[in-house]
């Protein structure tokens, strides 16, 4: 196996070429096709919305709506987008190596198998025979051929109008999910349009059928329209029924040709791989499988927001083992993977189908959201950094609470974590965590040490100042001004995105990190409000020589560190601010 270091970084993640990239294409032809075919359904459903006004105001909206899909150029697009989205969904049936999915996919799947035949009838009757017949198909003779002499195809031809819609709207649902600003108050908008946009259809066809009802009660109107479609002769409806029929077989000729070569494939399928997952589980699947479709056949819970499509990267996997049998990411996972700043050792289950023993360990839950799926700085998929620590504590606060009701203390602590929040954040630091009525923060995850020490001595000489406000705007809630303790040390440690979806947030793990706690804790026997490791003094480049300089004994060190002792944060020397533009100006009392 080749070593990390070998191995090229995210940014210079290279793609396989060839059949991978013909993967992309595939891709994204299947999505542009379905948009094509998506526009075409709408004018169609909006044109039936016509007839919210008049039977003669469909007809007008007909004459705009058929040159625009019957001309050689608008045909071509048409039954282009429709042959190329049919021929993909079937390859991609073919190519699945399980058909577990979740429902939403398996409801996508048929709803879109359903649509061809419910829709043969119509097309081949009105199409065909327009083409073949010179049939001139108005509102007026579909409604009455539909509804009035045949109302089982009416219902066919509403099933499959709302198929073909809802079965698009799903597709761009699934597209457009992962888009921030779809997430961000789009959504409701659309999915609104998505319900109103048939039901304005079909009450346009009610209304319409309701017309032809009420004209139907004149013969002449009857003979008149009868006249003006130049209805098909005997052998021209022989034609388009014996075209159904044959459309029938052909469609179930194809599915059963499908079905047998996913059976023949299985058949001579003669060698088996294993996929091993963290808690030893391993699943045995033929090369081929993706490691998703491994997941879903043992049912293993596996995040798949996209639904496999390898856009959202939330079935990112680390590799443990197998990785240098892989073949290199393909452009499209590449680019997400990319995105998210993967290492090159992790990868999307939906996209690789090993063909040697692989170990797997899924990077989310398995009710990862779109969100997970965002652009995300790449210090969240763990790294080790050298970072500045604070941690804080109110002093005596439990004697306090003991005292109080619990809204009063619930409503102090509110006080107390916004007056201290806000320095942190303005200085640049992270909040890690509030727990129990201590504070934790990072300072440099991203600007770098000098940065981090620099700014988490800001934010200490911000934390005093505000907390001095806070005691005077509460003196009246407190039986004593609130003091605080406060420490910060800086040191290597891992720095990630930690915890279970809901309570998941950035932290650190490391021996500096409790070392920082420890000498917020100092306080208490130095009697200060802040105690700073010596080498925070010297990363951040300020002299601290001006106030005490202890020995303390932390553990897991095996000598005493240098700390320096203030009794006071506010006293702290005005600090230009490592990002060069902030300088603190404030009074010490
Ligand atoms: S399931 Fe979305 S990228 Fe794999």
């Amino acid at each position: 196996m080749p070593t990390p270091a070998a191995r090229p970084t995210p940014a210079a993640r290279p793609s396989a070429a060839g059949g991978a990239r013909g993967l992309d294409w595939i891709a994204r032809t299947r999505l542009t096709s379905g948009v094509v075919l998506l526009v075409y359904v709408a004018t169609h459903l909006l044109n039936h919305a016509l007839g919210l006004i008049s039977l003669g105001a469909m007809e007008w909206g007909r004459n705009y709506f058929l040159p625009v899909w019957r001309n050689p150029v608008g045909t071509l697009v048409l039954y282009g987008a429709l042959s190329v989205h049919l021929g993909l969904v079937l390859y991609a049936l073919f190519r699945r190596r399980s058909l577990r999915m979740p429902m939403r996919e398996v409801l996508q799947f048929i709803a879109g198998f359903a649509i061809p035949p419910l829709l043969a009838l119509h097309v081949i009757g009105n199409r065909g025979l327009y083409e073949l017949h010179n049939l001139n198909d108005l509102y007026a003779w579909v409604l009455i051929a539909v509804w009035v002499s045949d109302p089982i195809e009416g219902i066919r031809l509403v099933a499959a109008l709302l198929l073909a819609w809802f079965h698009g709207c799903i597709g761009l649902h699934f597209w457009l999910k992962l888009k921030p600003w779809y997430a961000a108050g789009w959504a409701p908008w659309l999915f609104t349009v998505a319900l109103l946009w048939p039901a304005f259809s079909l009450a346009g066809v009610a209304a319409g059928l309701r017309e032809v009802a009420i004209l139907l009660e004149q013969p002449a109107w009857a003979e008149a329209v009868a006249a003006e479609i130049n209805y098909p002769s005997a052998e021209g409806l022989a034609w388009a029924l014996g075209t159904v029929r044959a459309s029938y077989w052909g469609m179930a000729a194809i599915l059963v040709a499908i079905v047998a070569a996913r059976l023949a494939r299985h058949v001579l399928a003669r060698r088996t791989i294993t996929v091993t997952y963290p808690d030893a589980r391993t699943v045995t699947v033929t090369p081929g499988h993706s490691v998703l479709e491994a997941s879903r056949n043992s049912g293993i819970p596996h995040a798949s927001v996209c639904g496999g499509r390898g856009r959202c990267s939330t079935c990112r996997v680390r590799i443990a083992h197998g990785l240098e049998h892989l073949p290199p990411p393909s452009e499209e996972e590449a680019r997400v993977l990319t995105r998210i700043g993967a290492p090159d050792n992790i990868r999307l289950a939906c996209q690789i189908r090993p063909d040697h023993d692989i170990s797997v360990a899924p990077l989310l839950a398995a009710t990862a959201q779109p969100a997970d799926g965002h652009r995300r700085p790449a210090y969240l998929q763990g790294s080790e950094r050298e970072i500045a620590i604070l941690f804080a504590d109110i002093r005596s606060f439990t004697q306090f609470s003991e005292k109080k009701l619990p809204y009063d203390v619930v409503f102090v602590l509110n006080q107390y974590f916004r007056a201290m929040g806000a320095p942190i954040e303005r200085a640049g630091g992270q909040l890690d965590k509030f727990i129990g009525d201590g504070v934790m923060a990072l300072f440099g995850v991203r600007g770098g040490v000098k940065r981090g020490c620099r700014e988490a001595l800001d934010a200490a000489r911000e934390m005093s100042l505000s907390l001095a406000e806070l005691n005077t705007n509460l003196k009246d809630d407190l039986p004593e001004p609130m003091r605080i303790g406060i420490g910060i040390h800086t040191g290597a440690v891992v720095v990630g995105e930690m915890g279970y979806p809901a309570a998941r947030s950035v932290t650190a793990i490391g021996v500096a990190v409790k070392t920082a706690s420890r000498l917020e804790t100092s306080n208490t026997e130095f009697h200060s409000q802040l105690v700073v490791s010596a080498e925070v003094a010297t990363h951040a480049e300020v002299d601290l020589s001006a106030f005490p300089r202890r020995q303390l004994t932390v553990r897991g060190r095996d000598e005493p560190m240098d700390v320096f002792v203030i009794e006071d944060a506010r006293q702290l020397p005005v600090l230009e601010s490592a990002k060069g533009s902030r300088r603190i100006e404030a009074a010490v009392d």
